[in-house]
């Protein structure tokens, strides 16, 4: 029972990359509020220890399961657990991502970079020596942050069209997602034109984008110099939000950038803490019948693409 005295649906939950970071602390603050929840993890070891900690924290309500987002064989492995544990899926997460660079991390911390300069992108100019971007390093982020998010979507779908409380969907953003910090106004209309959004437009952007990569032309073909391919690869994923929304109205599906938060992601330059953080995600995960959907969230509250 609920405390309005209402019989409560117990609630099944998937959280990607939940091992440590924004992840682990989502994981933690759902399950705090009775939420079943599956914390995954690309790495045994690491998935399981995570899980014996909450365990010990007194949350019984935590369970592991391996999944990697770039390997299709791990995601139908997940995909048939819960199907086989739960029958059915009312909350997923998909909060996995990587910075996709080559950090000097010495040369980034001598730098002292205030947190006004990273967020603003004033710092843009003065982070190129020591974040570099790789060719490799750009397609494995896109594989990951993009095209990982539309693979475990895509394979929990139908379990989560099963939720009876019509399913939550949150995609983890940030900040680098917005806009107005792509240069290319051409690229900017593309992505802001959600009554002419197809996941083959952005495939057609993201190619485009490692094209230009190639030719070292993303300063000439307008795209962000900041963290480039993690850049395009949050503003893809919330265009493919706004797509999935369209798609799926008896869900509410958002994205959400978290704040700058302290974790490995950043190399620990975040001014918040993993707590503050999840309240953005969680937020989202439980959103109540007639919320938002296919809107961007600034951590708690609703903010422009
Ligand atoms: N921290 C911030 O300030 C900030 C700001 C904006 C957005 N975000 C977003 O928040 C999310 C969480 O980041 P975080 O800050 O908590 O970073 P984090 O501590 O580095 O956590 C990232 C998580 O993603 C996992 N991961 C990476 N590739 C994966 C794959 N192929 N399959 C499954 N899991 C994978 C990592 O696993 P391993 O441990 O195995 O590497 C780790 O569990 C990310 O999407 C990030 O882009 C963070």
């Amino acid at each position: 029972m609920d405390s309005s005295g209402k019989q409560s649906v117990e609630k099944y939950a998937v959280v990607t990359g939940s091992n440590k970071g924004i992840g682990l602390e989502t994981v933690r603050q759902l399950a705090c509020q009775g939420v079943t929840v599956v914390l995954t993890a690309r790495d045994e070891k690491r998935g399981k220890d995570a899980t014996a900690e909450l365990h010990s924290a007194g949350l019984p309500n935590v369970i592991f399961h391996q999944l990697d987002v770039l390997d299709p064989v791990s995601i139908q492995s997940l995909v048939s657990f819960i199907k086989d544990k739960f029958g059915r899926l009312d909350i997923l997460v998909n909060n996995a991502g990587m910075g996709g660079v080559v950090v000097d991390e010495e040369h980034l911390r001598a730098l002292n970079i205030d947190p006004e300069s990273w967020l603003s992108g004033k710092a843009t100019n003065i982070v190129q020596g020591a974040i570099k971007q790789t060719y490799e390093k750009a397609e494995e982020c896109l594989n990951s942050n993009y095209y990982g998010v539309q693979r475990v979507a895509e394979a929990l779908l139908p379990l989560l069209e099963l939720s009876p409380l019509g399913a939550r969907v949150v995609n983890v953003s940030s900040l680098r997602s917005e806009l107005w910090r792509i240069p290319g106004e051409d690229i900017r209309k593309e992505l802001a034109d959600v009554d002419t959004l197809t996941e083959e437009k952005i495939d057609a952007i993201l190619k485009r984008f490692l094209h230009a990569m190639k030719e070292n032309k993303l300063e000439e073909d307008g795209w962000s110099l900041m963290l480039p391919a993690y850049s395009i690869s949050k503003a893809t994923l919330n265009a493919y939000t706004r797509i999935l929304a369209k798609k799926h109205p008896n869900m509410l599906i958002n994205c959400v950038h978290p704040g700058y938060v302290n974790t490995d992601m950043n190399w620990h330059t975040g001014t918040l803490t993993v707590e503050e953080g999840a309240k953005g995600p969680v937020k989202c995960a439980l959103l109540p019948d007639g919320g938002p959907s296919g809107c961007y969230f600034d951590q708690t509250e609703v903010a422009s693409f």
